[in-house]
This record gives C-alpha cells, structure tokens and sequence, in this order.
C-alpha cells in the first residue's frame, strides 16, 4: 500500500478501446474494456489506485448528465484522494474538461487521459498516458484540471483535437501546452488560470445551439425545440453574412443570447454586435452560454464573463 492514493474516474473512449486485431487502430470499439483490465496494464505505480466506472462509452455520446456524475464523484470523494484521472474519448474531452474546469473549485488534480489508439493495437498510446497522468495528479504542482496526451499536460480553456488519428492530435489554441510529462518527470512552463463564476451544477443547462457559418448560407436551422441561445461560428473574425444579422437580431430582440465565434482553430473575436466568443471556440462557448444561462441574465453579464477567457 501506498500513502497517496488516486482515484480512477473511467468513461470508456478509445484508451478502453478495443479492436479486432492489433493491426487494427481506426476500425475499433471504443469503451469496450473495463477500467480494471487498463489498471492491471500499468507498472507499479507510486499510489494505491481505486476506480469508479462513471460510463462505458465513446465520447460522442458525452453529455451534462455524466459530466454531472463526474462533478458529484469528486465533490463526495476529493476529501479521501490525493487527485484525480478521468479516462475518456479524445472526440470530446475537450468539452468535458472545458466543463468540469468550470466547475470544480477545488484544491485536487483532475487529470484528463485518453488514448489514439486502442488498447490491444500495436504502438497504443493508452498505457503510457494513462501513467504520465498518474504521475501528473501525484506531482502536487497542479490545482484543478488539465488534460494529459502525447506527454504534453493542456489547457481545458484552450486545447482542441486536431486530427482524426494522429497520436499528436491535440493542439492549444492561441499558444503552446502548458507543460510535460517525461517518464517521472513534470514540468510546467505555466500554471492555468482559474476563474470562479459560481456555476455548480449542470443540471438546468437551457437548450443551445451552434450554426456554422459557410458561403452562401441563407437562413438558419429551424429547432423545433426552444432554444435560448445561439452560438455562431462565423468566419474569420466571426463574420455573419448581412442576411443571417438580420435574422439573429430578431432572436436577439426575443432575448434569446447569441455568441460570435469563429470557425477557425487559432486566434479569437474580440468585437461583435452580439456577444464575443474571446478565445473559446464554438464547442466551449455552447457550455459557458447554457451555464450563464442558469444564473446570468443581461448581455452585458455574459459578455463580462466570456471576456475573462
Ligand atoms: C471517443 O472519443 O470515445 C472515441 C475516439 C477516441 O477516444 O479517440
């Protein structure tokens, strides 16, 4: 037994990924394999490792509802453990570790993990990412959540997944990653900022909805749901075409709040007749509005909150 202790949060994602052969690493069932048969895998590590299987699924099907699964099990059990390691899919942890950042205000490591590759394909990255983000939650160098892939520690607020199979598929938007993990080694060249906004929970998340802005386009989708708000991803620094303004400002007018984003991976928007997405990217901005949503209400709150990103 050791003195620290991690608890293991599993969702499934390609990390428990497995595929016919070991040849095979695109054409594979992600979350096919328990989270036990990931920790009997692993060397021996400097901490006793408990688990608690959250979901066993590929990360496209994520939603608030595990994300809220997730925010209970560290609020109840961050007393007990050193830190925390969520394996997940890489298609959506940038969301996930985007909300749970939002969330949790404690003092603990949570460490998103996932893999490229499935557990049983020749050169899986899972094994070894799933250690380096041990090692990251035992380190006491970080607070809060990061995201560990391909040896590099990321930014919730600003990493996205570049590619579809590449091992080195995530990026930071706007900069480089924050740090690395080399064997026991962790190096940080910065620390994330933290910001407190009084969300707790995502139980009540209105619906909203993205529109991807493209030449030609003409009208927006029509929802047969309410929505309560938009986010555009607009092109360049956030352009709408004239014809789609005009129809946002009616919505706008029905109070319904509208983000301009921008369609691309790097840089921001910083000016919009609506409000600016800063440096979030579509995806990220559709979690802040439907969580300002819950308790902020002016333009001008919302605005205020997405200028601290
Ligand atoms: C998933 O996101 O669950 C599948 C893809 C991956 O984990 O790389």
């Amino acid at each position: 037994m050791h003195n620290k202790k991690i608890l293991i949060l599993s969702t499934g994602g390609t990390i428990a990924g497995k595929g016919k052969d070991i040849l095979n690493s695109s054409k594979y069932k992600a979350g096919a394999i328990r989270a036990h048969a990931l920790i009997e895998a692993l060397p021996p590590m400097k901490a006793s490792l408990y688990i608690e299987e959250i979901a066993q699924i590929d990360s496209i099907e994520m939603n608030a509802s595990i994300w809220q699964q997730i925010l209970e099990s560290l609020l109840v059990n961050e007393k007990n453990f050193d830190g925390f390691v969520i394996t997940h899919g890489t298609d959506t942890m940038e969301e996930s570790s985007f909300a749970i950042d939002l969330l949790y205000q404690g003092e603990k490591p949570i460490i998103f993990v996932g893999a490229m590759r499935p557990s049983n394909a020749i050169g899986s990255d899972g094994i070894k990412n799933l250690c380096n983000a041990i090692t990251l939650a035992l380190s006491e160098k970080l607070q809060g959540v990061a995201v560990l892939m391909n040896d590099k520690i990321f930014n919730p607020k600003t990493i996205y997944k570049s590619h579809t199979y590449n091992l080195d598929t995530f990026k930071s938007r706007n900069g480089g990653e924050m740090g690395y993990v080399l064997d026991n080694e962790v190096r940080f060249f910065y620390l994330p900022q933290r910001h407190h906004l009084g969300f707790n929970h995502f139980q009540t998340m209105p619906q909203v909805e993205i529109v991807y802005i493209y030449a030609g386009i003409e009208d927006l989708p029509i929802w047969n749901y309410p929505i309560k708000g938009l986010v555009i991803a607009g092109c360049g620094a956030g352009n709408i075409p004239h014809i789609i303004k005009e129809k946002l400002r009616k919505l706008q007018a029905q109070g319904i709040q509208i983000i301009a984003c921008t369609r691309g991976n790097e840089g921001f928007v910083l000016e919009s007749e609506f409000i600016p997405s800063f440096g979030l990217n579509p995806a990220k901005a559709r979690i802040l509005l439907a969580l300002c949503l819950q308790s902020y209400k002016t333009k001008k709150e919302i605005k205020d909150i997405f200028s601290l990103f």
